[in-house]
C-alpha cells in the first residue's frame, strides 16, 4: 500500500479501462484530473454517483478537468452496466471506468478500507493538478454518496488559490471574496488589491479574480 500525501505526484499506472487501454499520465496530460473509486458495479448509490459525474461533463469541461472512475470489476461489467447509468439519469456516460480486478491502482492510491467490509474499493475521490500533483483526498463509506457539488466547488477553490495569493473560506463559492494570503503585509496586499477589507490583521478579504 501506497502511503500518499498531498503534493505528492499522483502515482502513474497503465490499466484497462471502458475506453480502452489508458496509461494515466499520458491520458490526462495537462489537464486537471478526478480520479473517484466506486465498490462496484450493478449496485444502487454507485450508479447515482457515476451518473451524476456523467450529467456534470460540461461542469468538468469548464474547468479544463477529466474524470475517471475506478472499480474492481471486470471491463466486460463496466460495459454492461454502462447502460443502466445511462436509462437512469438520461445522458451518456462520457469519461472512462477503470477496470482493476487485480486491485493494482485501488492499493497504489489506498482505496481498499477492509473495515468497510470486504477487499473493493471505497469512495476515494483525488484532485489532480496539471503538474500531476495531488491536490485533495477524499475517503467516503461505501454507505454514503458523495456530493459532487462540493467536489466542483473545491476544484474551484483550487483553481482560484493557484490564481494568486488567495485562500477560500469556509463555505466559499465562486464569485465570492477570498482571502488574502498572510505573506503578504497588509500595507502591500492594500496597494496590489485596492478594495482589502482587513477584518484582522491575519484575516484580509478581497474580491474575486477569475470565476
Ligand atoms: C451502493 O452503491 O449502493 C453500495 C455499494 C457497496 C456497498 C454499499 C452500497
Amino acid at each position: 500500500m501506497t502511503c500518499l500525501h498531498l503534493g505528492d505526484t499522483a502515482p502513474d499506472f497503465t490499466a484497462p479501462t471502458s475506453e480502452g487501454e489508458i496509461s494515466f499520465h499520458e491520458w490526462k496530460g495537462d489537464s486537471w484530473a478526478i480520479l473517484f473509486s466506486h465498490p462496484a458495479d450493478f449496485t444502487p448509490v454507485c450508479t447515482t454517483e457515476l451518473g451524476r459525474v456523467g450529467l456534470m461533463s460540461e461542469a468538468w469541461a469548464r474547468r479544463n478537468t477529466k474524470v475517471i472512475a475506478l472499480s474492481v470489476d471486470s471491463v466486460e461489467d463496466h460495459h454492461r452496466w454502462k447502460p443502466d447509468i445511462e436509462d437512469v439519469v438520461h445522458t451518456s456516460i462520457d469519461y472512462p471506468i477503470i477496470a482493476d480486478p487485480d486491485k493494482k491502482v485501488a492499493e497504489l492510491y489506498d482505496m481498499i478500507h477492509p473495515g468497510e467490509g470486504d477487499a473493493s474499493s471505497v469512495r476515494s475521490v483525488f484532485i489532480i493538478d496539471p503538474a500531476n500533483r495531488i491536490r485533495l483526498m477524499m475517503t467516503y463509506p461505501k454507505s454514503a454518496g458523495r456530493n459532487f457539488d462540493e467536489i466542483l466547488r473545491v476544484l474551484d477553490a483550487l483553481q482560484m488559490n493557484d490564481l494568486g495569493p488567495f485562500a477560500t473560506p469556509a463555505d466559499w463559492q465562486p464569485g465570492d471574496r477570498v482571502i488574502v494570503s498572510n505573506d503578504i503585509p497588509t500595507e502591500e496586499a492594500k496597494q496590489r488589491f485596492g478594495d482589502l477589507e482587513v477584518v484582522k490583521p491575519y484575516l484580509r478579504y478581497t474580491a474575486s479574480t477569475g470565476r
